[in-house]
């Protein structure tokens, strides 16, 4: 893809799924990679990969819900670096079993998830963008959402929903507030993707069955599906979009 080469990139919830598999990408593409997530193993391992693969990177622990992990980690992409091109910001949780129906979720698994989901890409955004414009001051930001941000489509997830349009509301509105500084916005929205822990959810063949009958092409993603869409978007062959949602779903939501 265009423009990537000798970039620097960061990837939140680059640990593991989607996220590990776009900083492989972005890599492979001639990116420098900031590997982010909150777990440092996790972390450590996407990085061993990346170099594996005759790439280069630094791995950071963070949580991106906490803005005093948060700054200092964007400031040592700069030191090691000199500069920031591209955000991915893609960590989230999905706690299928915590979350729920309105009336039955409590507010202390609400702050949890939206702290992840919302809170967090907020934080990210915020000192990833600002890095960004203080640096290479023109650049690209990728943000994961979900159909569940836009459709009612998974039952009982609450606050992993009301997370997800908040996203894309917040991604709307980034993208018009920088379009004339050159810093594009884009939401890449993948559909079921398989990535480790969804794999073990719908590891019986049943629920994996239930998971895909709604969708076209009746199977779920592999992380590397996604990390296509999300290069592209970091990359000059999207330069005249901004604020745009590129579905990755096999069709869920075109029927
Ligand atoms: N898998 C799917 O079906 C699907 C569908 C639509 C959207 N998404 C979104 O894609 C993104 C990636 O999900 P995935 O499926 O790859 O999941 P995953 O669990 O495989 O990866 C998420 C990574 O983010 C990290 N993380 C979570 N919360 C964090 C935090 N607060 N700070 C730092 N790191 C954190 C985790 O440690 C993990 O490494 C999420 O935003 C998720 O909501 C996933």
């Amino acid at each position: 893809m265009r423009g990537l080469k000798g970039k620097v990139a960061a990837v939140t919830g680059a640990g593991s799924g989607i996220g590990q598999a776009a900083a492989k990408r972005l890599a492979e593409e001639g990116c420098k990679v900031a590997v982010i997530d909150w777990k440092t193993t996790a972390a450590d391992d996407t990085l061993a990969q990346i170099r594996q693969a005759g790439g280069e990177g630094i791995a950071l622990t963070a949580d991106v819900g906490k803005e005093d992990e948060v700054a200092p980690a964007f400031r040592r992409v700069i030191e090691a670096f000199g500069r920031l091109d591209v955000l991915v910001s893609n960590a989230g949780v999905f706690y299928a079993s915590r979350d729920g129906r309105v009336d039955e979720l409590s507010k202390p698994v609400w702050d949890e998830i939206v702290g992840s989901n919302l809170t967090g890409m907020y934080l990210a955004c915020k000192h990833g963008v600002a890095a960004i414009r203080s640096t290479a001051k023109t650049g690209a930001v990728v943000i994961t959402g979900s159909p569940t941000g836009m459709l009612g489509v998974t039952p009982a997830s609450i606050a992993y929903s009301s997370s997800k349009a908040g996203v894309h509301g917040m991604a709307r509105v980034m993208a018009a507030d920088y379009a004339l500084e050159g810093i594009r916005v884009n939401v890449v929205v993948p559909g079921f993707t398989l990535s480790p822990l969804v794999r073990e959810l719908v590891a019986d063949p049943k629920v994996y069955e239930w998971n895909v009958k709604n969708i076209p092409m009746r199977r779920g993603a592999e992380p590397e599906e996604i990390a296509g869409a999300v290069a592209f978007l970091a990359s000059d062959d999207s330069s005249f979009m901004t604020g745009s949602f590129v579905v990755v779903d096999g069709g869920l939501t075109a029927v």
